[in-house]
């Protein structure tokens, strides 16, 4: 039979995203779903952003504002930087879709490592790249392996920093061993999704990289903002590397109600507070947790925990499914004795731990 997708195309493993709400309910006919599979925000939006949208619902027959005027401004007025500096995205995803298609030629190679955010190395096979990918060290990005994996052919390198799904960041030191030397026109990465809740002492600041070699910041409103309904994300970048990018961007490619919603959620930083303090809080009671089980876990700095149940994954997440709890296994990561579970609300991490004791001694 005739071909009709382009090359590349059927050897790309889709992305399964964490199972919605609704759909779990529907399958299994039961209701008061707990959802702690996609890194999600259980407080919500900021009640600004809400109030933002419903003021914005009246011009929807009007295109957005494709330059994302006051939102690039707000943005460069909190960074100290200028409004050139920035690229908005529908999600982030759409940055590191963008980065690809305006710096990677066809047969190029990308850096990443080895489990890290899938789309990644799916978005670099679609555009016909060569994803290089190093295995994780202790569970963190081993950046000096990531150096001599530098080839002639390689294009960008992406660093998740930190790390999605183990949750583990790369350190100050390391991360300027790694981009001092690089040789020029590797453009790298720095995906920053969850860098509210990082907790590490010497993370980096990544803004003190932005003039040095190539780097493109990645920062999103889907995690500690709350708003991954909305899609909407943005890259930080040196005025030549966005002008770049801004040429592969469709026109309208930031919804008017995302725009409105970030805009006015970044002036809540009472309620960013909030989602974090409880994710600390979270993040701590589930550690006590997992240790009374004698579970291994990887300490995280964003606002999910990488678990190794010691058993098979998939069957924890089925399980866990029918009681109730959507968690994510972790087997398209290669890692099928683990489970990924996002921090939630108080009442939704004990219903998760009372959940996970029942299925493990079944
Ligand atoms: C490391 C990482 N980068 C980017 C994203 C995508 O975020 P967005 O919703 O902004 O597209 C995620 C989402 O899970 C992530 O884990």
């Amino acid at each position: 039979m005739k071909e009709i997708a382009r090359k590349n195309i059927k050897e790309i493993v889709p992305y399964e995203p964490g199972k919605p709400i609704k759909e779990v309910e529907r399958e299994l006919g039961i209701k008061g779903i707990v959802k702690m599979a996609s890194n999600e925000n259980p407080l919500g939006p900021s009640p600004k952003a809400l109030k933002a949208i419903r003021e914005c619902l009246k011009d929807l027959n009007r295109y957005p504002d494709g330059g994302s005027f006051y939102l690039k401004e707000r943005l460069a007025k909190e960074f100290g930087l200028e409004k050139k500096n920035f690229i908005l995205g529908n999600g982030s995803n759409e940055i590191i879709e963008l980065a690809i298609r305006t710096f990677m030629n066809e047969g190029d190679e990308v850096i990443t490592a080895e489990p890290s955010f899938l789309i990644y190395k799916i978005s670099v096979r679609i555009e016909g790249g060569k994803p290089v990918l190093v295995p994780l060290k202790d569970f963190a990005y081993d950046l000096p392996r990531m150096r001599e994996a530098v080839t002639e052919r390689t294009k960008l390198v992406f660093i998740a920093n930190p790390n999605n799904p183990t949750g583990t960041s790369v350190g100050k030191d390391e991360l300027e061993k790694f981009l001092n030397g690089l040789p020029e026109g590797i453009i790298v990465i720095l995906d920053e999704a969850y860098n509210e809740f990082v907790e590490c002492k010497d993370f980096p600041n990544s803004l003190d990289y932005l003039n040095r070699g190539n780097v493109i910041i990645l920062r999103t409103f889907s995690k500690a903002h709350g708003l991954p309904g909305l899609r909407i994300g943005f890259g930080i970048a040196s005025t030549e590397l966005i002008d770049l990018m801004n040429r592969t961007r469709q026109p309208f490619n930031v919804n008017s109600l995302a725009q409105a919603a970030a805009l006015a959620s970044l002036d809540d930083k009472a309620h960013v507070e909030r989602i974090k303090k409880l994710v600390r809080e979270g993040k701590e009671y589930l550690y006590k947790e997992f240790d009374s089980l004698g579970l291994f876990y990887q300490k995280s700095d964003t606002n999910f925990i990488l678990v190794d149940i010691k058993g098979d994954g998939r069957k924890v997440f089925e399980k866990m499914l029918r009681e109730g709890v959507i968690i994510r296994d972790m087997n398209a990561y290669g890692l099928k004795n683990f489970i990924r579970v996002t921090i939630g609300t108080r009442k939704e991490n004990k219903k998760f731990i009372s959940a996970l004791k029942k299925v493990l001694i079944k």
